[in-house]
């Protein structure tokens, strides 16, 4: 039998367990051209609640019914496709549950898992999570040994990744956070120059201090109102890499623009969005400049993981309140047998 959940109710508000229902069926038949997997490590991503609100993309129902998807490490235990067989494992876009019948394609499309690499580091540092850190870093960012990095939700994922990247390139790096644990974490073995309480301090003033030339790197992950703020503090030639907005994933209020585009005229900058998807074809690159960085112990995989599939629901709930310190996993229990 396949555990899984379904959506029950669209979102509206704080997301909790009772916006899902726990079911389970027979595991589903494999087509021409499919691969079954048994999931292993579901990746949390912030993305993952916007399937849940009604009206996103406008008109549009939330898919009540529907097993939630999710960025996935799974292994294949049976395969009609010709790029998959049994024994591998991949990334992929796979759903809460224990078994997914995938045909490799999707958003995100599927891919081998690197040979020897812990599972728990395929579904993050070296997941979509850590190539959006390091394309982001690298062809977005263009960092620099010896710029001022500024990045937002620092301590989260994506954000823990990028700023021990930057760090480690020789940046000067200021991670925005949201809890004391995240500032801890963040300058104590992150490395991180400062980090900033966005919650208790104030940012701009922060900013000011810190960065009294100014910020050549603004990463942000989470929109809002530190934007404007970074904006109004970046160098001649800085660069805004536009990451994610995840203030804004909960909110039907509309997000409010900057205010002061006009300082990117003013300092040459460049602002600039991007998809992680995108650099899948060159995942390889990142893997040969990370692996090494992780095996060495200079780049920590901070995760935050929760055990058995019962906890999805609350993953992404604690990942929504910033709770998670790092990123977010849900390690699958057993599947039962039969
Ligand atoms: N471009 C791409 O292809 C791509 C791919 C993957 C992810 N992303 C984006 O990257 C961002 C980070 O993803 P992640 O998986 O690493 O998640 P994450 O940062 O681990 O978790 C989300 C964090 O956002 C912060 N947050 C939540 N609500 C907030 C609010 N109202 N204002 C400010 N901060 C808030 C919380 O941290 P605090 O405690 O610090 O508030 C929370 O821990 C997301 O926006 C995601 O959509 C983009």
């Amino acid at each position: 039998m396949n555990r899984r959940w379904l959506i029950a109710k669209p979102l509206d508000g704080r997301l909790s367990e009772a916006n899902f229902r726990w079911t389970e069926s027979p595991v589903p038949p494999l087509a021409d051209g499919q691969f079954l997997v048994r999931n292993r490590w579901l990746s949390v991503d912030p993305t993952q609640a916007l399937v849940l609100r009604a009206g996103d993309p406008p008109g549009s129902k939330a898919p009540i019914g529907e097993c939630p998807w999710s960025l996935a490490v799974s292994e294949v235990i049976e395969s009609r496709h010709p790029e998959f067989s049994p024994g591998n494992l991949v990334h992929g876009e796979m759903a809460w549950e224990d078994y997914t019948c995938s045909d490799g394609t999707g958003f995100n499309p599927a891919y081998r898992v690197p040979d020897g690499v812990p599972l728990n580091w395929a579904a993050g540092v070296l997941g979509l999570t850590g190539l959006v850190a390091y394309f982001g870093l690298h062809e977005v960012g263009r960092a620099k040994s010896g710029e001022t990095f500024v990045i937002s939700g620092a301590g989260g994922g994506v954000g823990s990744i990028a700023s021990q990247l930057a760090k480690i390139e020789g940046l000067r790096v200021i991670g925005i956070v949201g809890s004391p644990a995240k500032s801890d974490w963040l300058v104590r073995e992150a490395g991180a120059d400062a980090a900033i309480n966005y919650r208790t301090e104030d940012v701009a003033g922060r900013l000011n201090d810190l960065c009294p030339d100014g910020i050549d790197i603004f990463f942000d992950t989470v929109g809002g109102p530190t934007l404007p703020i970074a904006l109004g503090r970046l160098r001649n030639g800085g660069r805004v890499v536009l990451c994610g907005i995840t203030s804004q994933y909960l909110s039907d209020a509309p997000a409010p623009g900057p205010s002061n585009l006009v300082q990117l005229i003013m300092v040459h900058g460049r602002m600039e969005g991007f998809l992680g998807r995108d650099f899948i074809p060159r995942r390889t690159e990142a893997f040969e400049a990370m692996v090494p960085l992780l095996r060495s112990g200079r780049l920590k995989s901070k995760e935050d993981v929760r055990t058995g599939l019962r906890e999805a629901p609350n993953a992404l709930a604690r990942l929504l309140a910033g709770e998670n310190v790092g990123k977010q996993l849900v390690q699958m229990d057993e599947p039962h047998v039969g």
